[in-house]
């Protein structure tokens, strides 16, 4: 039987067939804007909910103004462990980092965790070494109890692959977030996509979500495509 873990999402729970399975490193797709770190707020504060320690390690933005954009759409991630990391400090060892995370996660007792994004590394390191690097974090969250997100960027030419393509293969579950225009004369609408998930039956069909300053809402009827 598997043990689910809620994306702090109940309709996103529905569209995973009861949520994700414990333990899985789940990436996270889509363009700059579309709501991939707001996901993981959900995420994390479900954690925070049940009294689970979480942590997100941002290679992006600081804690304080992560913690200002989760407060703005209604989600208190005081009680969060939030890490900054600089690209300086990934370039000069990446073992170092996944050292880091991996104290952070034993020490704690962590069960939830986010990177946010791992796009650090394509940017840091060239195409030999990448493959290694996303591996190697992935074993690095591969932790008992320790179910992650790995938030990436989308490609030039599809919003629903990474630009690297590796993490398609290593990562356990793949949800695509996206924008979508039926004709010229409509406007976006967001959609959210699971496109992978090992061990569930999951939904394969893309909902309709919006950002309101409740964060996410995601909405499981109707047909947009
Ligand atoms: N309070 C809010 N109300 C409505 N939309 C919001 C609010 N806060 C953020 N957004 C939307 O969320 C987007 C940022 O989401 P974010 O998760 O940071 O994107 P990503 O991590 O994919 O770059 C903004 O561009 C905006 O469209
Ligand atoms: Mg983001």
């Amino acid at each position: 039987m598997i043990e689910f873990v809620s994306t702090g999402l109940p309709e996103l729970d529905t569209m995973l067939g009861g949520g994700i399975p414990r333990g899985a490193v789940v990436t996270i797709i889509g363009m700059y804007g579309v709501g991939k770190t707001i996901l993981s707020f959900h995420f994390l504060k479900a954690g925070l909910d049940r009294g689970e320690k979480v942590m997100l390690m941002s290679f992006e933005e600081s804690p304080e103004d992560l913690l200002e954009e989760a407060r703005l759409v209604g989600i208190d991630l005081s009680e969060a462990t939030i890490v900054h990391i600089d690209a300086l400090e990934v370039a000069e060892s990446m073992m170092k980092v996944e050292d880091e995370l991996s104290a952070y996660i034993s020490s704690a007792g962590t069960s939830r965790v986010v990177i946010d994004s791992i796009n650090i590394l394509d940017s840091v390191f060239d195409e030999k070494e990448r493959w290694r690097m996303m591996v190697s974090l992935k074993e690095a969250l591969k932790m008992p109890g320790v179910t992650a997100y790995l938030m990436s960027a989308c490609s030039e030419s599809n919003e629903c692959h990474t630009p690297s393509g590796i993490l398609e293969y290593i990562s356990d579950g793949i949800i695509c977030l996206r924008t979508y225009r039926a004709s010229s004369t409509e406007s976006s609408v967001r959609l959210i996509e699971v496109m992978k998930m090992r061990k569930v039956s999951h939904w394969i069909k893309p909902r309709m979500f919006s950002i309101t300053k409740n964060g996410i809402s995601i909405i499981l009827e109707g047909e947009f495509i």
